[in-house]
């Protein structure tokens, strides 16, 4: 009757108001076989930091070293990452980290790993913990580091370098920066290019910064 559809609608309501469990979520996302990187990978790599967090920041996947250790921005481009943080007076403990796609992309090479760039499909089967953890953390600001995770957030191609150093604004409020990857910082000769490709990274994670309002870190 009546009473029981309203019991119904106040138990669904509730269920859609409670927190997402990012632990929950993260134990999910390690059985995950919604495309096939699981297999060849290590492990899932989940994304790091408090929930909620003001400042999420979002990468691309994971490379050889965040597989081996099941932790994202380990390897040398998350100590890229760190450099930048530092320089944008960004502390890495209070922001939520993680990647579009959870499992490395590989190409075998001998004894060696290759990193690949993960597809479409890939962001695409990625989604739902992307958002999951975008809905757990609640970020005022995201951060796009690279066109992967612009593309995984915004839903659309977007060309980072004409894209990159300004403000956006989610359809829930929340602010957008999409700047350029660390790793394709790394991959910039050393020298002038290198560091005009750092300027880029920092300045944009110091706008980040900017629009927290609050000082953080
Ligand atoms: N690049 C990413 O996008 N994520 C990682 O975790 C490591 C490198």
């Amino acid at each position: 009757g009546l009473a029981r559809a309203a019991e119904r609608d106040a138990a669904a309501e509730a269920a859609r108001d409670e927190a997402p469990d990012l632990a929950a979520l993260r134990r999910a996302a390690a059985a995950c076989r919604n495309c096939a990187l699981w297999q060849p990978a290590t492990q899932t790599v989940f994304g790091e930091g408090p929930a909620p967090a003001p400042l999420m920041l979002v990468g691309e996947a994971p490379g050889d070293r965040e597989d081996l250790s099941g932790r994202p921005f380990v390897g040398p481009a998350g100590q890229l990452l760190d450099r930048a943080l530092a320089e944008a007076g960004l502390d890495r403990d209070v922001l939520y980290l993680t990647s579009a796609v959870k499992h490395f992309h590989y190409e075998r090479s001998g004894k060696m790993r290759l990193h690949r760039k993960p597809r479409a499909a890939h962001v695409q089967a990625c989604r739902p913990w992307l958002q999951g953890e975008l809905d757990a953390v609640k970020p005022r600001v995201v951060v796009c580091l690279g066109g992967t995770a612009a593309q995984a957030v915004l839903g659309e191609a977007v060309q980072t370098l004409s894209a990159r150093g300004a403000l956006r604004t989610l359809d829930n409020g929340a602010r957008l920066v999409i700047t350029v990857h660390p790793a394709w910082v790394l991959r910039q000769p050393a020298g002038e290019a290198q560091e005009s490709a750092m300027r880029m990274l920092v300045d944009d994670l110091r706008l980040a910064r900017s629009a927290l309002g609050t000082p953080l870190g």
